[in-house]
């Protein structure tokens, strides 16, 4: 069967798309940190700050199987409105914070940040232990 340019124009933009699509952690995760991320991921990308983890975009292999582990909903696919500001953010700090795949005990204070509004203002900088 002859293929239409139309669906081989469609074939292409889809699979740019999906080629471009990468999971993010956003500020839900600043100072609660649960950890249970990175236990899942097939290709261990996350890293670790003092109080919050990232993903490598360019490792993540858009799977989503840790989005539904994080306690307080802190992973997205970059689709989600106002992304951007995350995704630069994970692409920044993810290559210079060390590879955690190891979950540890989460900061002893950690239920009590969870849901809070404008904790991007309490992202540190500094890197985390790491594995
Ligand atoms: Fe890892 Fe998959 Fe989550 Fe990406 S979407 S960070 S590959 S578990
Ligand atoms: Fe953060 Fe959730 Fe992982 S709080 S460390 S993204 S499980």
């Amino acid at each position: 069967m002859r293929i239409h340019d139309s669906e081989i124009a469609f074939g292409r933009a889809s699979y740019w798309k999906e080629a471009e699509l990468t999971y993010i952690v956003n500020e839900s995760c600043i100072k609660c940190k649960y950890m249970d991320c990175v236990e899942v991921c097939p290709v261990d990308c996350f890293y670790e700050g003092e109080n919050m983890l990232v993903i490598h975009p360019d490792e993540c292999i858009d799977c989503g199987v840790c989005e539904p582990e994080c306690p307080v909903d802190a992973i997205k696919p970059d689709t989600e409105p106002g992304f951007e500001k995350w995704l630069d953010i994970n692409a920044k700090y993810s290559l210079v914070w060390p590879n955690i795949t190891v979950k540890r005990e989460p900061p002893p204070d950690a239920k009590e940040w969870e849901g809070k509004p404008d904790k991007v203002k309490l992202l540190s900088p500094n890197p985390g232990t790491g594995d």
